[in-house]
């Protein structure tokens, strides 16, 4: 009887097992295959980011993060609900770790709604739930989003990005209330989170 080789790997095998020599380079195969995907997937991030210009959701309008609270749209005064001259409602909105500021916003029923949003410091994530609105609050840009409520109700709008360790407390709620109400509510009231 011939003597085995000391190395275990290149005793002879019982029939069905695949040799050691076949599975490694089987497995270099597999491992060339999955660097090629990756590098097309890369490429194709690349290529589709240039040529397609990707750039920040909703709009491209810039605004500088460090300074918001000193002047400018998002200065706390401004921020919350105001109706503009043509009936519609702007909203507006700082994102910032962990919390939304104003914490709560009233919105009237049946009204066209523009949310603006920006962030104070890193991505946030701003979303409605059952409705259009869903956007990234990224620092340094003001997204944009316009929709409307045909129903009084409210929303709790969780933070949808993952922002910090304080990201699975970070909410805000919007109080979609009847035009009369909302009328007759003061900038206090518009921005308070107790039921009316
Ligand atoms: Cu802010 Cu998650």
């Amino acid at each position: 009887m011939a003597e085995l080789p000391s190395n275990p790997l290149q005793h002879p095998l019982p029939d069905g097992i695949v040799p050691e020599s076949v599975v490694a380079r089987t497995e270099g195969r597999w491992v060339m295959l999955m660097g090629a995907m990756l590098a097309v997937m890369m490429a194709v991030m690349v290529i589709t980011s240039v040529a397609g210009a990707l750039h920040p959701s909703s709009n491209v309008e810039v605004v500088e993060p460090l300074t918001l609270h000193l002047g400018g749209e998002f200065v706390e005064s401004n921020l919350g609900t105001t109706i503009e001259p043509d009936g519609s409602a702007t909203v507006r909105l700082i994102a910032q770790q962990y919390d939304f500021v104003p914490h709560c916003v009233s919105v009237p029923v049946g009204t066209p709604v523009k949310f603006r949003l920006t962030s104070a410091d890193v991505v946030h994530g701003f979303l409605l739930p059952n409705t259009n609105v869903n956007t990234m609050a990224v620092p340094g840009f003001v997204a944009e989003v316009r929709t409307s409520f045909a129903q009084p109700g409210e929303y709790e709008m969780p933070c949808h990005e993952f922002c910090g360790l304080g990201h699975h407390a970070m909410w805000t709620r919007v109080s979609v209330v009847p035009k009369d109400q909302f009328a007759a509510q003061g900038p206090l009231e518009r921005t308070r989170c107790a039921k009316q």
